[in-house]
């Protein structure tokens, strides 16, 4: 580990004076996550963990090798949208050759899921070597209908992720919470890049910044002030489309290499992180919306402009937007949509505004819904051991 001095020019115009702040951020790299030697020998046992899905404010599009960003990235973490695993582990005679394990879900035998955690487990391996030394029992369940049209990646991998740490835990007590935490995103993030914002609450950075003190390697907890508007901020998914996705996430940022504006992109994602800086301080939700929401479209504009070329917003998707600036103009309330790389809604709003909101849902909105279906949940706190 070494240590990485950030110098940060705070301009204060009004005073005409400028100061500078240090922060000694600590600079991880991926070999600091390679145990050293397990203390314990742990033949067998049973770990549950609880963990949820998030939204991103400003997008994660475009990656590197090994699951590294091309831009950093915030979300707000979920409460009610979130995975259910327990990970039971029986020690063998002798380490296999090959990963040994069997994976349920909702009770039934998934072998359709088995090829994403076999190279989820290689990625991983060099930094819990002691998996081939174990056979695995993995059973999962989703709070939110399988087909919805909401990507279980993020939920789903950061809870398989939390089990393993669980164990890992185990074989190093002395293991302190803050490199568990760090550990488990670390270890998400190989599996869904946007996985490994889903720890830890309520809202998450991940991807290098110059002002964050985050890292491309893990998600962490936003570290500055946030107002008290944003507290128990709401959010409810208007499900457009309940099919599958159409564009995968891998074919997706990868449409980011040698797209003709993703350098422009990268940057400006940068730059809404700095301008979300002000506004989660002040509280300014007309500032929020139109960062969040700018975000959102760009996002499709991208997908829209890369080639091949893909059109995710349904009719539907652009009915609602056109009625929530409607009714943001009536009333002077906050409702402010984001979207992820298909064409469901988030409508996220403050919780003072819950009530006229979710009226509103009712009486305009659940007509654009399949089968007039929606999903109410809000910031969460991260993930839970059960
Ligand atoms: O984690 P992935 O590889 O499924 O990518 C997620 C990308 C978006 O959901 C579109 C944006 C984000 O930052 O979550």
């Amino acid at each position: 580990m070494c240590t990485k001095i950030v110098i940060y020019f705070n301009w204060q115009p009004n005073s005409l004076r400028g100061k500078i702040i240090f922060a000694e951020i600590e600079e991880m790299t991926a070999k600091d996550f390679i145990p050293k030697k397990y203390s314990e020998e742990i033949r067998e046992g049973k770990v549950f963990w609880q963990s949820p899905s998030n939204i991103a404010l400003v997008k994660y599009w475009g990656k590197r090798e090994n699951q590294i960003p091309a831009n950093p990235s915030v979300s707000f973490t979920l409460d009610y949208c979130k995975t259910t695993t327990s990970l039971a582990f029986r020690k063998k005679e002798k380490p296999s050759a090959d990963f040994d394990f069997e994976l349920f879900f909702e009770d039934e035998k998934k072998e359709s899921f088995r090829p994403k955690i076999e190279q989820f487990f290689k990625r991983i391996e060099a930094y819990l070597p002691f998996l081939k030394e174990y056979s695995f029992t993995i059973h999962t369940s989703n709070s939110f209908p399988h087909s919805s049209g909401i990507a279980s990646s993020a939920s789903g991998m950061s809870a398989l992720a939390l089990c393993l740490m669980s164990l890992e835990k185990q074989r190093i007590p002395d293991m302190n919470e803050d490199y568990f935490n760090r550990k488990a995103s670390f270890l998400a993030r190989l599996g869904s890049g946007s996985a490994c914002r889903s720890i830890e609450g309520e809202l998450v950075v991940w991807g290098a910044h110059e002002t964050e003190g985050s890292s491309d390697l893990f998600g962490v907890k936003y570290p500055y002030e946030v107002h008290e508007n944003f507290k128990d901020y709401q959010d409810v998914i208007l499900l457009v489309d309940k099919g599958e996705k159409q564009v995968s996430s891998t074919v997706g940022h990868d449409l980011m290499n040698g797209h003709p504006f993703a350098e422009q992109r990268f940057e400006q994602a940068h730059e809404n992180l700095i301008k979300l800086r002000d506004i989660f301080k002040s509280g300014d939700l007309v500032a929020f919306t139109e960062v969040v929401e700018s975000e959102a479209l760009t996002l499709h504009a991208m997908m829209m402009s890369s080639r091949p070329y893909f059109l995710l917003m349904k009719p539907n998707t652009l009915a609602i937007i056109n009625k929530i600036f409607n009714f943001r103009l009536k009333t002077g309330l906050h409702p402010c949509f984001t979207l992820d790389a298909g064409a469901n809604v988030h409508l996220l709003f403050p919780k003072k505004e819950k009530e006229a909101i979710l009226n509103f849902i009712e009486e305009e909105l659940v007509e654009h819904c399949q089968d007039g279906q929606y999903i109410k949940d809000e910031v969460g706190a991260g993930a839970k051991k059960i």
